[in-house]
């Protein structure tokens, strides 16, 4: 089964972000992956280089957990033009230890208001060489609804759309370890 990591820039508990990297995971068992939606964001220390070659455990667990991913799902808000500080403190660490380097990654913005960060996420990415699927990286208009992920996955016009990001992806992977 082909794993996914999810990981949403946004820590709050009502994070239209996160719902919509679950309702990605909802359809996950019909596309055969298995899609994880990273919990520790939250609890990455801030990125200090002089930490890195002795880094604590969530630091570990964090690259672990992408290093066991086949492929990302990344969809982080925007703040004040700029990703949040979370997605950027957790892409840093990982800057160096090269965790990203060829891995597919589908980026999702679920407002397009906010192209900046979007357009800054993706640029981040490509500087860290990951791969960027644009097949599976879609403006999803999400924000402003506070649906919860079985409604996005159940509506008429997000559904069918929610529903390309994971075929994209493992297509894209398969290709990739081709
Ligand atoms: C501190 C802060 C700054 C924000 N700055 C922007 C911004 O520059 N552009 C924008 O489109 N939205 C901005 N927003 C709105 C967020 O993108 C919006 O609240 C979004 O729902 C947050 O995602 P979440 O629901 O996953 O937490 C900002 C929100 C906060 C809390």
């Amino acid at each position: 089964v082909i794993q996914i990591l999810a990981i949403s820039g946004s820590l709050r508990s009502k994070s239209i972000n996160t719902k919509l990297l679950k309702a990605i995971a909802l359809s996950a068992p019909k596309c055969g992956t298995s899609v994880k939606v990273c919990q520790l964001l939250g609890h990455l220390p801030l990125f200090n280089p002089d930490i890195e070659g002795n880094a604590p455990t969530v630091v570990h667990d964090f690259k672990a957990q992408l290093a066991l991913a086949d492929g990302v799902i990344i969809a982080s808000p925007e703040y004040a033009h700029g990703i949040t500080g979370v997605m950027k403190n957790a892409l840093d660490w990982v800057v160096g230890s090269g965790d990203m380097v060829g891995k597919p990654v589908a980026v999702l913005n679920a407002a397009p208001r906010s192209s900046i960060a979007y357009e800054a996420l993706k640029e981040i990415l490509r500087t860290i060489d990951a791969h960027i699927v644009p097949e599976a990286s879609l403006d999803v208009p999400v924000l402003g609804t506070d649906m919860e992920p079985v409604d996005m996955l159940n509506d008429g016009c997000l559904g069918p759309c929610i529903q390309q990001t994971l075929p994209a992806l493992t297509k894209a992977i398969v290709a990739s370890s081709r």
